[in-house]
């Protein structure tokens, strides 16, 4: 016989025993269970929030509610309410869960003051390594030092796209001298310089061959726990299409990263703002903004051609409710940089690189770094160091 009385609180904790498989917490402490209500004859009614109405898990968190709920004495029904979040509901569900995976995240080499910026999208070919690395050069240009990590293992195009060529090598690592750290690449820019890590520096020689096997389907964690990404301000990482292992395992592993979302102007917005919120929802990473990328073109007697349609980029931002941070014009100096390996960001006289400057400037203002040349950064990092080198003194009895 069980003595546990039918309340509120009972069927609250036995719902913590639905898990959200995606976001791998329970129901309860996620905030997803909006109310509790038991009738006279031992009816409860609960109501679940979903992040979206469409949730693909509706049915299957409905059925282990029912199943949990149905498993308490004197409960004689159960019926499952669902409702879709409002805004602020969903961002403090997706702080919990981001908060819950960085207590389970490995350690990286990517420093923790490092803004991580994944460039995404829900389709391919919309621009995401032009976008990616061209942000990445107006930042290092206005002094950043900032981190390139080609995660399109397959399709890589950043070497090409950067200028940059070379073979990755492996040093031991300073501080221990057992482990071996991969250098990235570094191309210096203005006062900035960018350290680029990308499958393309390990295909050409054999011995690289072979290690590229080896590592394929575990590359990203190579880049994230095994490279010398040393003091960098922002992380750029350019991402393969689609939406799959790669996002969930940058999420798994940088908890912190944040999204940016590319489209083009005539993509339907619902279609890639839905591929685009399941995203962010089953990696719970923040959604910076979106770039609409290869916008009208505007040709040199003034006329502008919206050759991939119009105001997509403002119709996502508001599906999703994100900003949208710059759109960037389509125009030949976008690809030709992209072949030479001068980012079209860099020539401000092109109308592209104004919008990348755009970019740049809504990044810098949205996620900003702290500087370790701050008073109170120095003054942190000062105390950082005496903790490491002194040895704790015993307090006076
Ligand atoms: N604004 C633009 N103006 C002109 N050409 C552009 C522009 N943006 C991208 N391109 C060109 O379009 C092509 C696709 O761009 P890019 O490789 O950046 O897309 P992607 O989203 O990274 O593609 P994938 O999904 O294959 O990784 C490239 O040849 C690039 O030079
Ligand atoms: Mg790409």
């Amino acid at each position: 016989m069980d003595a546990t009385p039918l309340n509120e609180a009972a069927v609250r904790d036995a719902l913590r025993g639905v898990v959200d498989p995606e976001l791998g917490d329970n129901i309860v402490d996620l905030g997803m269970v909006d109310d509790v209500k038991i009738g006279p004859g031992g009816e409860v009614v609960v109501r679940v929030a979903l992040t979206t109405p469409s949730c693909p898990l509706r049915g299957q968190i409905k059925a282990e509610v029912m199943a949990r709920a149905g498993a308490l004495a004197g409960v004689s029904a159960v019926d499952v309410v669902t409702s879709s979040m409002g805004p602020e509901q969903k961002a403090a569900l997706m702080a919990k869960a981001r908060w819950k995976a960085s207590q389970r995240a490995p350690k990286t080499t990517v420093p923790a003051r490092a803004r991580v910026l994944a460039v995404s999208s829900g389709k391919g070919g919309v621009g995401k390594s032009s976008v990616s690395v061209n942000l990445a050069a107006g930042l290092a240009a206005r002094g950043y030092t900032v981190g390139v990590l080609d995660a399109d293992i397959a399709g890589f195009s950043v070497p090409r796209m950067l200028g940059v060529s070379g073979q990755l090598e492996a040093t031991r690592d300073p501080d221990d001298p057992e482990r071996k750290l991969i250098q990235p690449l570094v191309r210096p820019i203005g006062a900035g310089e960018l350290r680029i890590v990308s499958m393309g520096f390990l295909a050409g020689e054999d011995d690289a061959v072979m290690w590229r096997g080896l590592m394929l389907n575990r590359a990203l964690q190579h880049f994230l726990e095994e490279v010398a990404w040393g003091d960098v301000d922002y992380l750029i990482v350019d991402m393969p299409p689609g939406t799959g292992d790669i996002q969930m395992g940058l999420a798994r592993m940088l908890p912190s990263a944040e999204v940016l979302v590319v489209t083009t102007p005539g993509q339907t917005a619902q279609k890639v703002a839905a591929r685009a919120a399941t995203m962010a929802r089953k990696s719970y990473l923040r959604i910076v903004g979106v770039v609409e990328n290869m916008s009208a073109f505007r040709c040199s007697h003034g006329e502008t051609y919206e050759l991939f349609g119009h105001g997509g980029g403002l119709r996502l931002a508001g599906e999703i409710n994100a900003p949208l941070l710059a759109s960037i014009p389509l125009e030949p100096a976008v690809a030709r940089g992209g072949d030479s390996g001068e980012p079209a960001a860099l020539d401000q006289d092109s109308e592209a690189g104004k919008a990348f400057s755009n970019l740049v400037a809504a990044i810098i203002e949205r996620c900003p770094v702290v500087q370790m040349t701050s008073c109170s950064a120095r003054v942190l990092e000062a105390l950082g160091a005496l903790e490491r080198t002194t040895v704790p003194v015993a307090p006076a009895s």
